[in-house]
């Protein structure tokens, strides 16, 4: 042996969960080679829900000119928080039950083991930003209502009003449109505004060196209980990190995922081997399993809707849902939506 090691020793050791041990020319004992538990990207690579396209070809872009991952999926989340036509996130969010937008964020660093959150903020349009500020520079991991909007306020975050003519509009609907014997009168009737959308957007990414980051931001529920916050803003459910292993976040029915810490849970399944397809898909199990039966129907087959999207230190990526539907990917090399793995089919 030449102490030098080939290609294949190399892809060996590095693929395999035990020491190397290499013979050195002329010393009696071997030294110890690192263990490599987990295989590295060597690409950048983003996952985000379904209205996340032009937040990981962003991120994407970004981690291509070396910009740190948790800046480039902060990057790419604020284009859906700044956009007035998302009504699930940032400005033009659908409000509370008052009328009152309060947003939710969180997210993780993998490089400085970091994380930051805010809940319930009103009146600034970029959550996710305000997050990174809680993990930059507090000792803290959240600030929730009035002290995450001084906080913001103090370092030059704008106030405003975060509702738009369109989401005022739909908000003044659903409000006319609660009960059959209310007192409001002159506004159009429409059945429609009873269900309540949730919406919201996760971004994980993994750059080239293998250093992971996760971000999400909501608006949360529609029509909410003023001070109600959702999955979003909890570390571990909202999004997790982990450097070593990977990242996950999730989107949908807030309260279900809390329940399970899903996006921990999720991350956890990939550090026991899972894929990330695989990780989430037995996150979103064990929701089912820690469903109540109200939230069930006949069949035992949850009422509502939730998703976990993930990635992997090594740059896989998948994501997986109740009942089929499409999640956003920067693969490397362009942005596209690709089908989840999901428990369920839709009913026909
Ligand atoms: N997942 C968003 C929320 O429940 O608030």
């Amino acid at each position: 042996m030449t102490g030098k090691l080939s290609r294949r020793e190399f892809l060996g050791a590095a693929s395999g969960a035990t020491a190397a041990a290499v013979m050195v020319p002329g010393m009696s004992h071997s030294i110890e080679a690192p263990a490599v538990h987990i295989r590295q990207s060597s690409k950048n690579v983003a996952v985000a829900s379904g209205n996340g396209l032009r937040a990981v070809a962003k991120a994407g872009e970004l981690m291509a000119q070396g910009v740190d991952t948790l800046d480039a999926a902060i990057e790419g989340v604020k284009i859906q928080e700044l956009d007035p036509n998302d009504m699930s996130v940032g400005y033009g969010g659908l409000p509370n039950e008052h009328g009152v937008v309060q947003l939710d964020a969180s997210c993780m660093h993998g490089p400085t083991k970091r994380a930051g959150a805010v809940g319930a903020l009103e009146g600034i349009k970029t959550p996710s930003v305000v997050a990174k500020y809680v993990l930059l520079y507090t000792n803290h991991i959240m600030l929730v209502g009035e002290g995450a909007k001084k906080f913001a306020l103090s370092y030059g975050f704008k106030e405003e009003d975060l509702m738009t003519e369109q989401s005022r509009e739909r908000w003044l609907r659903w409000r006319a449109n609660r009960g059959e014997r209310d007192d409001w009168i002159n506004v159009e009737r429409d059945e429609q505004m009873v269900p309540r959308p949730t919406g919201t957007i996760n971004c994980n990414v993994v750059n080239s060196s293998g250093d992971i980051s996760s971000v999400t931001t909501t608006s949360g529920l529609a029509w909410k209980i003023p001070g109600r916050v959702g999955d979003s803003p909890i570390i571990g459910a909202g999004q997790y990190t982990d450097n070593d292993v990977g990242a996950a976040g999730s989107t949908g029915r807030g309260e279900s995922n809390i329940m399970v810490c899903g996006a921990f849970l999720t991350v956890e399944g990939m550090r026991r081997g899972l894929s990330p397809t695989d990780a989430a898909l037995e996150t979103l199990r064990r929701v089912v399993a820690a469903s109540e039966p109200r939230l069930l129907d006949e069949r035992g087959q949850p009422t509502f809707g939730l998703s976990f999207y993930a990635v992997s230190k090594a740059g896989e990526f998948g994501a997986a849902t109740i009942r089929p539907s499409r999640y956003a990917v920067f693969d490397g090399v362009e942005a596209s939506h690709q089908d989840t793995a999901y428990l369920y089919e839709r009913d026909a």
